[in-house]
């Protein structure tokens, strides 16, 4: 299917690596020029890269999504002088690196860099694109959640928290944006090898006796087996998948909506 992304821009925050990464990739090989941020300088060089791919404009940005005025300066140099259309994404995710049940393990402490983070990143990102994406009247905003911010996943309480304001967040600023045309979603993965799926499989084996301990594969593979009905990994180019269909005009009709990239972990009706 020809998404027609060709020539518009994309602006990734969280895409060093991940599924950010196949993201920013994704709409870059849709011919879709890119700008990629986050707090890894090493940026760069996954910029220079895709450029080098793609044959598109790449280019990079070094900043952390909590601090507003970095992430407003990388937005307004990336959009200043283009008429084209945007496609805003938040992939950035960290859990508290800690296993969180009960979640009276963690401590109130664990919970505000993760909040931070999650929601008030993308919170950041939102306040910096909307007035230029509104006065343009087109473009898209999405936002890159979690299943477990549906249901009461004890795995990481203050993401599963962090993530379900993320998801309801999502809600109110495509009732705000949609009479200017511009469309709002959040994908939410189920589980994906990724550094962040490696950080949660790690704090789960902190405080078990040796012989209870699981390789990552052995963790990943009973877990799957238990939450995923469709028994495998989420790919990172899956989510990405879905990213450039709810960014190209085939989604026109498509906002407000928190979809599942998930092997069926999670199901509504
Ligand atoms: N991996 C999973 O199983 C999974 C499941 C559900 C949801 N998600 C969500 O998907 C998104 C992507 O996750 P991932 O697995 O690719 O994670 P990842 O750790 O592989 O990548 C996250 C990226 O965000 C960047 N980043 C982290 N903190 C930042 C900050 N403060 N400012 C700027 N950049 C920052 C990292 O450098 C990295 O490039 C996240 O929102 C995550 O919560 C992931």
């Amino acid at each position: 299917m020809d998404l027609k992304l060709q020539n518009s821009r994309a602006f990734v925050a969280g895409s060093f690596e991940g599924i950010g990464r196949a993201i920013v990739e994704r709409f870059a090989a849709e011919g879709a020029h890119v700008a990629l941020l986050d707090r890894n300088p090493a940026v760069a060089e996954v910029a220079f890269s895709i450029a080098e791919r793609f044959h598109v404009v790449a280019r990079d940005f070094t900043a952390d999504v909590c601090d507003f005025a970095a992430v407003r300066r990388a937005w307004d140099e990336w959009h200043a002088g283009s008429d084209a259309p945007h496609h805003v994404v938040f992939a950035v995710g960290v859990g508290s690196g800690k296993a969180g049940f009960p979640f009276w393990k963690l401590s109130p402490a664990d919970w505000p860099r993760v909040l931070e983070v999650n929601l008030i990143g993308a919170v950041n990102v939102a306040h910096a694109v909307a007035p230029s994406l509104a006065a343009a009247r087109r473009g898209t905003l999405l936002f890159l959640s979690s299943v477990a911010g549906q249901i009461g996943s004890q795995t990481d309480p203050p993401y599963s928290a962090a993530k379900a304001g993320l998801i309801n967040f999502s809600q109110c600023a495509a009732k705000d944006l949609a009479p200017f045309g511009v469309r709002v979603n959040t994908i939410c993965p189920g589980m994906v090898a990724t550094s962040l799926g490696r950080e949660v499989w790690r704090a789960s084996q902190a405080d078990l006796p040796d012989h209870e301990r699981q390789s990552f594969e052995d963790w990943g593979k009973s877990k799957l087996a238990r939450l995923v009905p469709m028994n495998r990994w989420q790919d990172p180019a899956e989510i990405a998948a879905m990213a450039a269909f709810l960014a190209s005009d085939e989604a026109r009709n498509i906002t407000g909506q928190t979809i599942n990239v998930d092997g069926g972990y999670v199901m509504h009706w």
